[in-house]
């Protein structure tokens, strides 16, 4: 059957707000704020949030399927303090928190990936933490359970150099989250709790959204409409096309790889009285960012047969 629809207030609508956002007025109040990474189906943001009501926390997750799971935990619990992202956390902290607004931040339980040829696919890697460190206030933290001590020890490494001085320890159950109960059941009594304490601020400040030029094209044959790759420090591929022939519209769907953004989008071929423009599609959501702008140059080169 499916899930009652409660509310979607807790969940932030980042795509069209300024960036990075407003947390005060978002909740209505300033306060301490805290951030929990991957918080899964939201048990413990929830419990964390009734048992603190002075914090404004943040609970962020890219899957929906978990989003969904702790926007309702949040309204049955009728948690006033807590606001929920989905939104990849490499992204989130980037773009939508300021330098220096965390108070606190927290990741439990985050995938180790253990083989080595998985190892990119970790979350806490250098880059990360000294991307979270330049978020966090003077005299922040980071805390981290995990059931893996090589996953622990990975990330004592990685924290060198990051801005953060990190220390680790055994510790028993005691989160209640899904994923330790998972391990509990299968027999694990020990896991391994990181404390990362910033003491040293490295700068990182958010990244300027550049206002987009969308080309004109001068001249557009439907017939150099084609899937391309141009691989490079930032990668523009069009992987599929649809033409219209009736309207003279068509649509390019494109993935763009910059440093730290992986975006999937639209752009579309609009007849205009003088030509056609190349813009992209309304409502897809980008953000506007050096890859699309590349993007764009390069996609209308393409089309003018450059
Ligand atoms: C193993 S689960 C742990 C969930 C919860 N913390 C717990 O202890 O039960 C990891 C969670 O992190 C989320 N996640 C993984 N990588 C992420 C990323 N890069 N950005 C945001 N969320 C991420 C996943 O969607 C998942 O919900």
């Amino acid at each position: 059957m499916t899930a009652p629809y409660l509310s979607l207030a807790p969940l932030v609508a980042w795509r069209g707000l300024p960036r990075p956002l407003d947390w005060p007025a978002l909740f209505g109040r300033s306060a301490p704020l805290e951030l929990e990474i991957g918080c899964g189906n939201g048990e413990v943001l929830v419990r964390r949030a009734l048992a603190r009501p002075g914090l404004n926390l943040v609970g962020l997750d890219e899957d929906w399927l978990s989003a969904r799971r702790s926007l309702r935990r949040i309204n049955l619990a009728g948690a006033a303090n807590v606001r929920l992202l989905q939104a990849e956390a490499g992204l989130a902290l980037e773009r939508l928190f300021a330098p220096e607004s965390l108070g606190r931040a927290a990741c439990f339980f985050p995938r180790p990936w253990p083989r080595p040829r998985e190892a990119g696919r970790r979350l806490l890697n250098r880059r990360f933490l000294r991307l979270l460190g330049s978020r966090l206030a003077p005299g922040g933290s980071l805390r981290v359970l995990t059931d893996a001590v090589a996953y622990a020890q990975w990330v004592l490494e990685q924290a060198a150099g990051s801005g953060f001085t990190a220390r680790a320890r055994r510790v028993p159950p005691g989160l209640d989250s899904k994923y330790e109960r998972k391990w509990q059941g299968q027999g694990q009594q020990e896991f391994y709790e990181l404390t990362l304490e910033k003491t040293e601020h490295l700068t990182w400040p958010n990244p300027e959204e550049p206002r987009l030029h969308y080309p004109r094209l001068e001249s557009f044959d439907p017939a150099r409409l084609a899937p391309f790759e141009d691989w490079g420090p930032i990668s523009v591929l069009c992987k599929d096309v649809l033409y219209d022939p009736a309207q003279g519209r068509a649509l390019l769907r494109m993935v763009v790889l910059e440093e730290g953004l992986e975006q999937s989008f639209y752009l579309e071929v609009l007849p205009e009285a003088d030509g056609h423009l190349l813009r992209p599609a309304p409502g897809c959501g980008l953000l506007p960012s050096l890859g699309v702008q590349r993007a764009l140059k390069v996609a209308a080169a393409r089309l003018q047969g450059e």
